[in-house]
């Protein structure tokens, strides 16, 4: 595996998966607390109270990065740690622990990537509608400007959002995130005002930090059809439309994809699609999140008309998803070519197991390592292919709060015992720490 001099290695996390801390300090609620509080809503009825306890054990958690010899760190903040209303009046200690936290990654060395909204939207700004509101637009760019105001003379790179895919249809036509929502209309609203936020916010990043880099994250998917029938194919295509280009085609464009506008029709009403153009602002980078390959063909009910079907040759993960090295160089080396974004970065890609206990003092992940190795060799390979990769985040750092699956999937290459918080190196957190001395 060839990759460039100055390629960074990193990993990745999200305040609400290891924060914990919940309502205290002065944080206010968001709304992963309401509907991981809700019951039936999350596996095991999991909460993020605790979590990984970062809040108070960052320190070690740096000192465990710096000992893997992690290049950049990607994060997020916290909106109502900092703005418990979700705007106005700014909580002191909540900023004051990502300034220590930030002081503390660039003290090890590390380059931090923070990402503003990471899914836990202040639950006061729920009760307006959220991401509904066209209000949003705002709340999200006079937060931005909060934390770009105390932490931009020394965070440099910037991710407005992540997966606003996930954001507007797991949570809001899906129902399985917060909000918790099963409504098409009101899903493709917060997705057009999260395109809106991320165009409001980048120029005000730009203006208070001259020397900043600015980017989104994306989750991307491959998408295919094991058949080679037309409406097969179509089905397939919608997909994409649905998942990748109705971002995409913003971001780079300043347009929706006309195919998935037609198709959708009544759906969009009241949504003023020439307004995307606003989200086409230049940015630095492009985010990439891959997880896995989607096989579709055509269905019969349900908004795209599609169903999913299983690929039996291939292994999974213990989220069920196929392991698909292949589609991350396909997927890298296609946005390459059709929006040609100036930088990639691999913002996620990794895989949950179900890992033995830790033993010796190491959790043995041989999946997880092979996991890795293959998915580093198709990035390699799209750097052959021309897709301009720079950089690669591990998700994740810790085992963390998987979101409606609770504690029950472990991501991390670090293994967390929640009983006593112990964290113990994963085989895999060796092998990358062997990688990254090595890449050195
Ligand atoms: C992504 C999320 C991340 C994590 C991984 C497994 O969709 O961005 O927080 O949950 O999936």
């Amino acid at each position: 595996m060839i990759f460039p001099k100055d390629f960074l290695w990193g990993a990745a996390t999200a305040s609400y998966q290891i924060e914990g801390s919940d309502l205290k300090d002065g944080r206010g609620e968001c709304i992963w607390y309401r509907f991981s509080h809700t019951p039936g809503m999350v596996v095991n009825g999991d909460t993020g109270d605790v979590a990984c306890d970062h809040y108070h054990r960052y320190r070690e958690d740096v000192t465990l990065m710096k000992e893997l010899g992690l290049q950049a760190y990607r994060f997020s903040t916290s909106w109502p740690r900092v703005l418990p209303e979700g705007t106005g009046k700014v909580n002191p200690q909540g900023l004051d622990f990502y300034n220590r936290l930030v002081d503390e990654v660039l003290e090890a060395g590390i380059r931090p990537f923070l990402t503003l909204y990471h899914w836990d939207l202040p639950q006061a700004l729920q009760d307006k509608g959220g991401w509904e509101n066209p209000d949003s637009v705002k709340w999200f760019a006079d937060y931005a400007q909060t934390m770009v105001d105390s932490l931009g003379d020394r965070v440099k790179d910037w991710i407005t959002l992540n997966e606003p895919f996930v954001v507007a249809f797991v949570g809001n036509l899906f129902g399985a995130h917060a909000p918790g929502k099963r409504d098409a209309r009101a899903a493709y609203h917060v997705a057009h005002h999260l395109l809106l936020a991320h165009g409001a916010a980048v120029p005000v990043i730009r203006q208070h930090v001259p020397d900043a880099r600015v980017g989104i994250t994306l989750d991307l998917g491959y998408f295919e059809s094991p058949s080679t029938n037309e409406a097969d194919q179509q089905a397939a295509r919608r997909e994409d439309g649905f998942k990748n280009r109705w971002f995409l085609e913003p971001v780079f464009n300043g347009v929706y994809p006309a195919d998935m506008v037609a198709w959708l029709g009544d759906t969009l009403q009241g949504i003023d699609l020439d307004a995307v153009k606003a989200a086409a602002v230049p940015i630095d980078f492009l985010g990439i999140n891959y997880y896995t390959r989607n096989l579709f063909v055509e269905g019969d009910s349900g908004l795209l008309r599609t169903r999913q079907v299983m690929a039996e040759s291939n292994p999974r993960t213990a989220m069920g998803w196929e392991i698909y090295p292949d589609g991350l160089r396909s997927l890298l080396v296609r946005v390459a070519k059709e929006y040609a974004p100036p930088v990639i970065y691999v913002t996620e890609n990794g895989a949950a197991f179900d890992d033995p206990a830790p033993a010796n003092g190491v959790v043995d992940d041989p999946r997880r390592v092979a996991y890795l190795q293959d998915h580093f060799a198709a990035a390699a390979q799209a750097i052959e292919q021309g897709a301009p990769l720079q950089g690669y985040f591990v998700w994740s750092l810790l085992d963390n709060f998987e979101w409606a699956e609770g504690y029950n999937r472990r991501f991390g290459i670090i293994h967390i015992d929640y009983a006593t918080q112990r964290r113990t190196f994963k085989q895999s957190a060796r092998y990358y720490q062997q990688l990254i001395a090595a890449q050195k």
